[in-house]
C-alpha cells in the first residue's frame, strides 16, 4: 500500500508515552509511581536547584492529566515567592497564612481545595482555576522550605490518591534540592 492509500490512522505514530492499546487505563497510584521514577532520573546526580526545581515543574505539569498550572513557591525571607513552574504567570509574593500556599505552610499540611472559590482568602492567580492542592516541602530539619502547587481547571480534581503522590514527590525532592541555595539562606 502506498502512504497515499494508507488509512489516516495508520499514518499516525503512536504516543511513545501513552499506554498500549487495549491496555487499562492507568490509575492514579500507577500514575504517580511513574511520575517519581521519571522526577528521580531528572534530579539524581543534578546539583542544581533551579535546574532540577524546572525540569520537576515541567515534568509534573505534563505527566499529570487536568492541570492548568503547576509549580514551586519558595519561602524566601519570611514569605513564599515563586519559583520554576509551568502555566500562566503567578502572583510573585504570598505572605505565612494568606491563600491555600500560605495556609499549607501556616499549618504545615497538605492542603486539598476541591472548589477555590469556597476557600476563604484563595488568591486566585489565574481565573481558569477550579481546584488545587497544596503540598508543603521540609528541609532536612523539619523546617517548611517552599510548597509545591497544582492548579486544575476543574473542580474537585484532586482527591487521597493525588494527596499521596504529591507528598512522596515532596519527599523526594526534599533530599534532592539544596534547599539552602533554593531559599537563599
Ligand atoms: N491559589 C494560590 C496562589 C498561587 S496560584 O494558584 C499559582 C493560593 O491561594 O495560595
Amino acid at each position: 500500500m502506498t502512504d497515499a492509500h494508507r488509512p489516516a490512522s495508520a499514518s499516525v505514530p503512536s504516543d511513545p508515552e501513552g499506554p498500549e492499546r487495549g491496555a487499562p487505563a492507568p490509575t492514579k497510584a500507577d500514575l504517580y509511581a511513574e511520575l517519581l521514577v521519571r522526577l528521580e532520573g531528572l534530579v539524581t546526580g543534578e546539583p542544581d536547584w533551579l535546574a532540577n526545581l524546572a525540569n520537576a515543574a515541567a515534568e509534573i505539569y505534563t505527566w499529570l492529566p487536568g492541570l492548568n498550572w503547576a509549580g514551586f513557591y519558595l519561602l524566601r525571607g519570611g514569605e513564599l515567592v515563586v519559583g520554576p513552574f509551568q502555566g500562566r504567570p503567578a502572583c510573585v509574593r504570598i505572605a505565612i497564612g494568606s491563600g491555600v500556599c500560605g495556609t499549607a505552610v501556616d499549618r504545615r499540611s497538605t492542603q486539598v481545595v476541591a472548589d477555590v472559590h469556597a476557600f476563604p482568602g484563595h488568591i486566585a492567580c489565574d481565573p481558569r482555576s477550579r481546584s488545587e492542592i497544596v503540598v508543603p516541602i521540609f528541609d532536612e530539619g523539619g523546617n517548611v522550605t517552599a510548597v509545591l502547587d497544582l492548579d486544575s481547571d476543574r473542580v474537585a480534581t484532586f482527591d487521597a490518591d493525588d494527596r499521596a503522590g504529591l507528598e512522596a514527590v515532596a519527599e523526594l525532592l526534599s533530599r534532592s534540592i539544596d534547599w539552602g541555595r533554593a531559599c537563599g539562606s
